[in-house]
């Protein structure tokens, strides 16, 4: 940035404090962050205010100039900084900083190094911090690591010191808002022409699924499109650490979690959420992630009527969801044998996405259909329906009888 443009943008912050909409004091959006679940509606209202406080400079002539310093001002003030063009550049899905001169991005053929520097150790850390108060988090010694969405949906994660050495350690996931409906993953690959059908049927005719995968591979994404799927006359609750999810769809009431203050008061857990949505009149309740003891939670609601319900789990393959399930059942004090009468009964298809080695270009894709059952000696057990290697026809696994008799209409 000139010293000319940080002027301006000085200008341009004061001038939009004294309207009362300082970078970060948008209050409308009904998640507490500011946003409308989009951000397009967002961007557009941000640029129309930057592009009068501009004007108001009269230091910026021509629509040309005046336009790329919208767009420059943006960046700076509510945006990614330097990281923004990366943001923005088609393709795009991760960009991660580990330092000031180690900046890497996903392109879709797993991560590149990019030649960004941005400047010191403190210049990272400031623009971590700023990252942080633009999706309404904060980021200090006493507060070191902050999960949070940014305006325009993308996902934050940050660290800074004592957590991390250099700085900040910087994740950036971009949110491709109801970018891939079912039918645009099966035209990229991502799902199987043969499999679509049966998605289509799983979400119709309200099977319990739990969509799996490693980091990365795309889990929220197929949730999104199969909560696309779902009947417009069902109320969907979706319950979220931050959020993600949005699902083409026209009855979605999203929750999010909250962290407590810095006196340890005011946490929302995804439990207490979980809880909330069981007396919302849901007629089918979305966990975003399942990653801790809010499991118990889960598993109650799709026993006790809530069938249909979706959530996702980490998992780098089906045969370790029993296990995945129980640890995290555990820390909610269940043991082994309530996890497998809970999941067997509640829970009906497993998903699990991979994403392909160098012959599928680091696709990802849909690559097993798990079911889920109890078996009286090992406990929970999901049996291989189908499996897919990313390219071909999809294979039939031991269940596939049994998914077709269950599932097909
Ligand atoms: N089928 C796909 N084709 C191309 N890009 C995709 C596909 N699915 C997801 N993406 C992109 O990949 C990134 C990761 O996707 P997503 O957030 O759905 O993954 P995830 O498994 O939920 O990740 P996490 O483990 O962090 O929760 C996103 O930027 C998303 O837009
Ligand atoms: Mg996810």
């Amino acid at each position: 940035m000139t010293s000319t443009t940080a002027g301006l943008l000085d200008g341009v912050r004061d001038r939009l404090a004294r309207a009362g909409r300082e970078p970060g004091d948008d209050s409308a959006g009904h998640d507490g962050t500011g946003h409308d679940g989009t951000g397009h509606d967002d961007a557009r209202r941000v640029d129309a205010r930057l592009a009068d406080a501009l004007r108001a400079s009269g230091r910026v002539i021509g629509s040309t100039a005046l336009r790329e310093l919208t767009r420059a001002a943006r960046a700076e003030l509510y945006g990614a900084g330097p990281l923004q063009h990366l943001l923005e550049e088609t393709g795009v899905t991760d960009v991660l900083v580990n330092g000031p001169d180690d900046v890497w991005v996903d392109r879709g053929s797993g991560l590149e190094r990019v030649p960004v520097s941005l400047g010191g150790p403190d210049d990272v850390r400031a623009l971590a911090a700023r990252l942080a108060a633009a999706g309404g988090g904060r980021l200090d010694d006493a507060s070191p690591v902050v999960d949070a969405r940014l305006p325009d949906g993308t996902r934050l994660h940050a660290v800074v010191a004592p957590v991390c050495a250099a700085g900040a350690v910087i994740s950036l996931r971009v949110l491709r808002p109801s970018g891939f409906g079912l039918a645009e993953l099966v035209a990229h690959g991502t799902v199987p022409p043969t499999w679509e059908p049966l998605l289509r049927v799983l979400v119709a005719r309200r099977a319990s699924m739990l969509v799996s995968g490693g980091t990365g591979t795309g889990k929220t994404t197929l949730l999104a499109a199969l909560l696309a799927l779902v009947p417009h006359d069902e109320r969907v609750v979706c319950v979220e650490e931050a959020r993600e999810l949005v699902p083409d769809h026209p009855h979605v009431v999203p929750l999010t979690a909250r962290r407590p203050n810095v006196e340890g008061a005011g946490g929302v857990e995804l439990a207490d959420l979980v809880r909330a949505a069981l007396r919302m009149r849901p007629d089918r309740i979305v966990l975003g992630e399942c990653r801790g003891a809010e499991v118990r939670e889960v598993l109650m609601a799709l026993n006790t009527g809530h069938e249909g319900g979706l959530a996702t789990l980490h998992a780098n393959d089906v045969g370790v969801i029993p296990a995945r399930l129980e640890a995290l059942a555990a820390l909610a004090g269940m043991d082994r044998v309530a996890v497998a009468a809970q999941a067997a009964s509640g829970l009906d298809v497993v998903l699990h996405l991979r994403r392909g080695g160098v012959e599928v270009a680091r696709r990802r894709f849909l690559a097993q259909v798990g079911l889920v059952r109890r078996d009286d000696r090992t406990g929970l057990v999901v049996d291989l329906a189908a499996s897919w290697d990313g390219s071909g026809d999809p294979r039939p696994g031991p269940a596939w009888g049994e998914l077709v008799r269950r599932w097909s209409a």
